[in-house]
């Protein structure tokens, strides 16, 4: 495995592949990987001949308030799963890389609609710093597939938004939420939590199970199954940002068009910020039954 801080090392590395031929598959993170980082390399490993993985902490999408100093940075162990992995190129640039003139004049990329909801309300300008670093890291690598958690699935609805719209030449492939055998998604932001909020974290996972098996068994008032698992966690010690049914593709409240649902959710356990989200798919007698 090759590490590479220089883009147009990279760059000419990679187009030597591409002249032999070869398929570049390309995973971006933020470090500090764990079993969900290493199933996006596993199948990106399996559907082409090369992978990049990237490793940056992008300071754009980090808020004044939030964790960007604290992020976990653990590049020794990274690199040893990745190599495992079989990863052929780890991306490590630095911030003067990715920003040489600073971010302030930074073009940017912003998604209309599905980066305002969610995340989105509570974290401003988060999916901007996203769709900017991930568009600057799709051009740099040009890959052929890009491999994305469902875990962060506002985050996958955008890059997949934008890269229709930009009309990047990319394939977006969503991969299912890794969990610990207790059913929390894991996530870098779990190291954060102490003992007793480790022990309390499954319930967001839970609350989003029950509410699904709610709409499964025909109950269409979502906005009282938002405020009983709203209630649910809050009495538990979380302090919940929201917990929303949504159509799955809007990420609006659902419509009597809905047919795929997510229940999205983020909350605060002490100082750690945690999401989740499962999917519904309702059936047809459903579908027409309930209108916001
Ligand atoms: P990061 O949080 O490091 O996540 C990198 C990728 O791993 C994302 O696509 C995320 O959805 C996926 N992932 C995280 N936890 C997962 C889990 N438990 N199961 C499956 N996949 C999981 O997301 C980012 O970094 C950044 O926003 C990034 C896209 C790299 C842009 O800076």
């Amino acid at each position: 495995m090759k590490t590479i801080a220089s883009t147009s090392e990279l760059r000419s590395s990679l187009a030597q592949h591409r002249r032999e031929g070869k398929t570049i598959a390309f995973v971006p993170t933020m470090g500090n990987l764990h079993a969900g980082h290493i199933e996006l390399v596993r199948n990106a490993r399996n559907q082409a001949d090369i992978v990049v993985v990237s490793i940056f902490v992008n300071p754009m999408q980090f808020g004044a308030n939030e964790d960007l100093d604290n992020y976990p940075r653990t590049l020794t162990a990274d690199k040893e799963k990745l190599f495992a992995e079989g990863t052929q190129y780890l991306f490590f640039p630095s911030a003067k890389e990715i920003y040489p003139g600073g971010m302030e004049n930074q073009t940017r990329v912003s998604v209309p609609e599905l980066a305002d909801t969610l995340c989105g309300s509570s974290r401003p300008g988060h999916f901007t710093g996203v769709a900017t670093v991930v568009s600057k890291l799709f051009n740099i690598v040009q890959p052929d597939q890009a491999f994305f958690g469902k875990k962060d699935f506002q985050q996958l609805a955008i890059i997949k938004k934008m890269v229709a719209d930009l009309c990047i030449p990319v394939d977006v492939i969503g991969i299912d939420t890794a969990r610990a055998k207790d059913g929390l998604a894991l996530s870098s932001r779990n190291g954060y939590l102490n003992k007793q909020e480790r022990q309390s974290a499954p319930l967001l996972q839970q609350q989003l199970q029950q509410c699904a098996e709610a709409i499964s068994m025909g109950n269409t008032d979502f906005e009282v199954l938002e405020q009983q698992a709203r209630e649910a966690l809050t009495s538990a010690g979380f302090s919940p940002d929201y917990f929303q049914v949504c159509d799955a593709y809007t990420l609006h409240p659902p419509s009597t068009h809905s047919t795929e649902l997510v229940i999205a959710t983020a909350a605060r356990l002490g100082s750690t910020r945690l999401i989740d989200n499962i999917t519904v798919t309702l059936n047809p007698s459903q579908k027409h039954g309930h209108s916001h």
